[in-house]
């Protein structure tokens, strides 16, 4: 195979936790990968740690046609986009009733309109190739369950999750398979920064690892194992589906 035989991958949100680690699975698993975010000194660390496969294109998902740019680079680039990992998102806590109106707005930019906007500008260049194509879209367990102050992060998710099913349906003739990733609670730089500020750190994280019938926090190992299934070509009878990697959560 020669090196532009390679099948090329846009992960939004890679400059940091689950994205990296998405980035770095599917790296191994011998596609080019571009890695995105909003941060130049980590998107172009994590490039460089990746190797020759990697490259760096900055974006901010919440800026004008900023999703169109994105994908138009990468097919600039690699001249091919065959894998869209929707990864780049915020997060929201807050007592709902009470929540502001710009917070609303920016969650749902980030989380629903920015992943909605790469999906549609991936799949035109999926379409216009004629190869057909895999996007993923990382939601939560948070799309499908209530937890007290995650109201407007849930209900950004579950737009997402019902993006996933919709798009899968309607881009199927055209080779496009659509899926979700559900993460529960995942150890990144977000997730330890949420336990520091806990009265009781320790406690806390056994707390929420006994919550988890299979008694731990996810890594985000787990979640990269998920999204590399679903980009390779075995996985192509599976579209418009949402695969739990929550320890088994959902579940009880
Ligand atoms: N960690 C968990 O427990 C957990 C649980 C369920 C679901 N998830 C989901 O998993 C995904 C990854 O989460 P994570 O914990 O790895 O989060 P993270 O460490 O905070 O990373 C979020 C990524 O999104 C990027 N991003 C945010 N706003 C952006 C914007 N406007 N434009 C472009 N990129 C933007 C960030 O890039 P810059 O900083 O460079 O802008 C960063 O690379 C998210 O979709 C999250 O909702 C996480």
């Amino acid at each position: 195979m020669t090196a532009d035989d390679r099948r090329v991958a846009l992960v939004t949100g890679a400059t940091s936790g689950i994205g990296v680690e998405i980035a770095r699975r599917l790296v191994a698993d011998g596609l080019r990968v571009v890695v995105s975010g909003r941060s130049v000194e980590r998107g172009e660390a994590v490039a460089a740690e990746l190797g020759d496969a990697a490259s760096f294109v900055r974006a901010d998902l919440t800026e004008e046609s900023a999703a169109e740019a994105l994908v138009a680079a990468v097919v600039e680039a690699h001249g091919r986009l065959d894998v869209l990992v929707n990864n780049a998102a915020i997060d929201h806590t807050g007592p709902l009733l009470d929540t502001p109106a710009s917070e609303v707005r920016a969650t749902f930019e980030t989380n629903a309109l920015a992943a909605l906007a790469c999906l549609q500008a991936a799949g035109r260049a999926m379409r216009d190739a004629g190869r057909g194509g895999a996007i993923i879209n990382i939601t939560s367990r948070l799309a499908s369950i209530g937890v007290p102050t995650m109201a407007v992060y849930s209900a950004s998710k579950g737009a997402l999750l019902a993006l996933t099913t919709a798009a899968a349906v309607e881009l199927a003739p055209l080779g496009i398979r659509v899926n979700a990733v559900a993460p529960g609670m995942t150890r990144t730089p977000l997730f330890e920064a949420w336990a520091a500020e806990q009265p009781d750190p320790a406690e806390t994280e056994r707390r929420v690892a006994a919550s988890i019938p299979l008694q731990r926090i996810a890594v985000p190992e787990d979640v990269a194992a998920a999204v590399a299934f679903l980009a390779r070509p075995e996985a192509a009878y599976i579209t418009g589906a949402s695969i739990p990697v929550d320890g088994g959560y959902l579940a009880q």
